[in-house]
């Protein structure tokens, strides 16, 4: 494997969250939850740690059935999975925020959250854009076929928009993805220039505030599309939803940190990269995902999730360390522009860009990362004389999911002596 030996000098990163938004996001978390618990209040942790357990072994493939459509689980996803789920969009819209920073002056943002669940995702956007400070409109379609949810759906998203501050136009359907519009030709379906959207209600016809400037679906398509046949089905999905976007307007796609569900996610990454689509982040790497090359290995970022005492409780009780949650991602944009090319720009960084997928490995003579760079995966080893300097403080800001930015590129084959071979996810 390739390796970069950097020296603290040339180091330029760049954290997806931005330090001016970042220490807003838990105290809007921490009140989204008091407000939500109003409407919701919470039962004693002690009584959900059995659903909440069943509902981790079902996405762990432990069990199989499908978490949702289940009364019984209904309050663990409400109270324990939602909330814990919630910053999973946080990482993928800050890096397109920074792709499209003018999303944040429209006076309204589209958005559609298909599979919608208990509001996981559309609840962490509105978080987010409060926390960016933004004081527009936020019109969310909300597509969810299970009515057990639909309260509380309502609730999440509602609590949300009112501790961000936003105002919200909501329309929660019952549509299923099946039902996106599948016409090689969307312009034609409804005539004019606009495109046909999702919208059981509207008899052809259609306007600009039709397109969506972001699409949203988390942890549902790993459990709607059958693995087979995952990536032409995805190929299908982000096909019909990308015409539904604004011309900068992006589709984010979260899925489990899991083996199997990441490594096709990766797959439809490469299908997708020898077509048009613009596969915004997280990639660096220019060729086929470096992770679907080996055996078993699979990519996935990590985002920390604010503390909360009930949260806590219900994980120690469950063993669940939700402290901190781990997914996989794509953003496909309809611009040109990745999120790497303009992260680049932002801090003034080295044309050699690699993003980080591993904790850093303390070894004797420094630290190691594992890294995904435009050539494939490859070791970044970052010297111990770094403590002597401010390298060590950089090197505390590194995280899953930095970017990296140097001048020079890597060494072919240069292994170093305290850099033994491992996995990125050991
Ligand atoms: C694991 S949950 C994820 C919910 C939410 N997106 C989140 O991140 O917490 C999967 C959701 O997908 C919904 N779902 C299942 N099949 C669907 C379909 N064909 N179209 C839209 N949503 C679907 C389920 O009802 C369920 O709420």
């Amino acid at each position: 494997m390739n390796q970069i030996r950097a020296n603290a000098a040339d180091l330029r990163l760049a954290t997806a969250i931005p330090d001016a938004v970042a220490p807003r996001l838990e105290p809007l978390f921490l009140a989204f939850l008091k407000e939500f618990r109003l409407r919701h209040p919470a039962p004693a942790a002690e009584t959900l740690v059995g659903a909440v357990e069943r509902i981790s072994a079902i996405y762990n493939r432990r069990l199989d059935e499908s978490s949702f459509a289940r009364r019984a689980l209904l309050d663990a996803r409400r109270h324990f999975f939602m909330p814990t789920d919630l910053p999973k969009v946080w990482i993928p819209l800050a890096e397109h925020l920074a792709v499209n920073p003018d999303l944040l002056q429209k006076p309204r943002i589209s958005v559609l959250d298909l599979g919608a669940g208990a509001g996981a995702c559309a609840s962490g956007l509105l978080l987010y854009l409060g926390a960016c400070g933004y004081k527009g409109t936020v019109q969310l379609r909300l597509d969810e076929p299970d009515p057990e949810l639909a309260q509380s759906l309502a609730d999440a998203v509602a609590s949300a928009a009112l501790v961000a501050g936003l105002k919200t136009e909501r329309l929660c359907t019952s549509q299923s993805l099946e039902d996106l519009p599948s016409s090689p030709n969307p312009d034609r379906k409804g005539g004019g220039s606009a495109l046909a959207l999702p919208n059981p209600d509207r008899k052809g016809g259609g306007s600009s505030r039709d397109r969506f400037d972001v699409v949203l679906c988390q942890n549902v398509v790993n459990e709607v599309f059958a693995p087979e046949t995952f990536v032409d089905q995805g190929l299908d999905l982000v096909d019909r939803v990308t015409r539904l976007l604004t011309v900068d307007g992006a589709f984010i796609l979260v899925e489990p940190a899991l083996m199997m569900p990441s490594r096709r996610v990766s797959q439809l990454r490469d299908r997708l990269l020898t077509s048009d689509y613009n596969v915004q982040a997280p990639c660096v790497c220019q060729g086929p995902c470096p992770e679907t090359t080996t055996r078993a290995g699979y990519c996935f970022h990590t985002i920390r999730v604010p503390s909360d005492p009930y949260l806590q409780r219900l994980g120690d009780l469950s063993a669940l360390r939700r402290h901190e949650v781990n997914f996989c991602y794509l953003t496909i944009g309809r611009g040109q522009v990745t999120y790497a090319d303009r992260a680049r720009e932002l801090c003034a960084g080295g044309p050699d860009t690699s993003r980080l997928i591993s904790h850093p490995q303390k070894r004797s003579g420094g630290y190691m990362f594992f890294a995904c760079h435009a050539t494939g995966l490859v070791r970044l080893w970052l010297p111990r004389h770094l403590d002597r300097d401010d390298g060590l403080v950089r090197v505390k800001r590194l995280g899953l999911g930095s970017l990296v930015f140097l001048d020079q590129g890597p060494r072919p084959g240069a292994d170093d002596d305290d850099a033994t071979e491992s996995s990125p996810q050991d």
